[in-house]
């Protein structure tokens, strides 16, 4: 006996896709407006009618809507410095997911805060290479610095109210991909290199003032809800001068040493065969 299955009907990217008339540039589509969605933004509080246009957005953007969960999670965190539950919820409503199965994505990769954020994210890498030219220390230094010689600051937990001006969630993190500029941090992603015990602590009092240091290079230093927004693939109004400042270059000395030495010395590598046989690979 054979169950007829039924034909899938068109998913949310398909119905997204075609309310915005199909082959088209989904990066440059005004919000589009879908029967009922202004009431879906009302039940999606604090997701408003902005925030559901860019989710549709974001799902326009793949032939699966599913496949739009991570950046639609750096969506809900520019709005609420983490992930809630709501933000959950949303999430799955927009991507005909269940809130669990959105949850074991939020709850995998450590750039979806469970914890509301500062209004600045502080990341200390204390993984071997940083760890070993400073970067415990300074982190060591960040928890009493932030919170006090009883009560050092944890991971993960914010000094001031989160979100408010000069708030700071700090956290220490795995390799940042910066290591020949160790000990380095970042603040809302963005890199300070070279760091010192005393240059950290004078990076986190400026921004506990309410200033905004700027980084080692790459854009200039915003704050944690922005850095999402952009993260989600929106970009700020002033697209090309933005660009320009994150284009610019982005090596240093300590980068090129290697290369240079070998240059210097005549060094390469040999020349790689045009037809090089692969291993075979045993049957399973
Ligand atoms: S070990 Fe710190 S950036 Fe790699």
């Amino acid at each position: 006996m054979t169950t007829e299955v039924p034909e899938p009907g068109p998913n949310q990217a398909e119905r997204t896709h075609a309310a915005a008339g199909g082959d088209v540039d989904v990066m440059a589509i005004s919000p589009v407006r879908e029967e009922g969605m202004l009431d879906d933004a009302r039940l999606d509080d604090p997701f408003d009618a902005d925030i559901v246009a860019k989710a549709q957005n974001l799902i326009a953007r793949y032939p699966q809507s599913r496949s739009a969960l991570l950046p639609m999670l750096h969506l809900v965190q520019s709005v609420q410095g983490y992930v809630s539950q709501e933000g959950i919820a949303f999430c799955g409503r927009h991507l005909d997911l269940t809130d669990a199965e959105v949850s074991a994505v939020a709850t995998f990769y450590t750039m979806y805060k469970r914890q509301k954020c500062g209004e600045h994210l502080v990341s200390v890498c204390t993984n071997t290479l940083c760890a070993a030219l400073g970067g415990d220390a300074i982190y060591q230094k960040l928890q009493t610095h932030l919170g006090s010689e009883d009560k050092p600051l944890g991971h993960q937990q914010t000094v001031g109210e989160p979100g408010e001006q000069g708030s700071i969630m700090l956290e220490h993190a795995e390799c940042l991909a910066a290591c020949d500029l160790g000990p380095v941090l970042q603040v809302n992603y963005e890199y300070y290199d070279n760091q010192t015990v005393d240059s950290a602590v004078e990076l986190v009092d400026a921004l506990r003032r309410g200033e905004k240091p700027a980084p080692t290079r790459g854009a200039p230093l915003s704050d944690f809800k922005s850095a999402e927004l952009q993260l989600a693939g929106f970009f700020p109004e002033d697209e090309r001068t933005y660009r320009a400042d994150v284009d610019g270059p982005s090596h240093a000395p300590e980068t090129l040493a290697g290369a240079k030495l070998a240059e210097d010395r005549g060094w390469a590598a040999p020349a790689m065969a045009d037809n090089v046989a692969m291993p075979e690979v045993e049957k399973k």
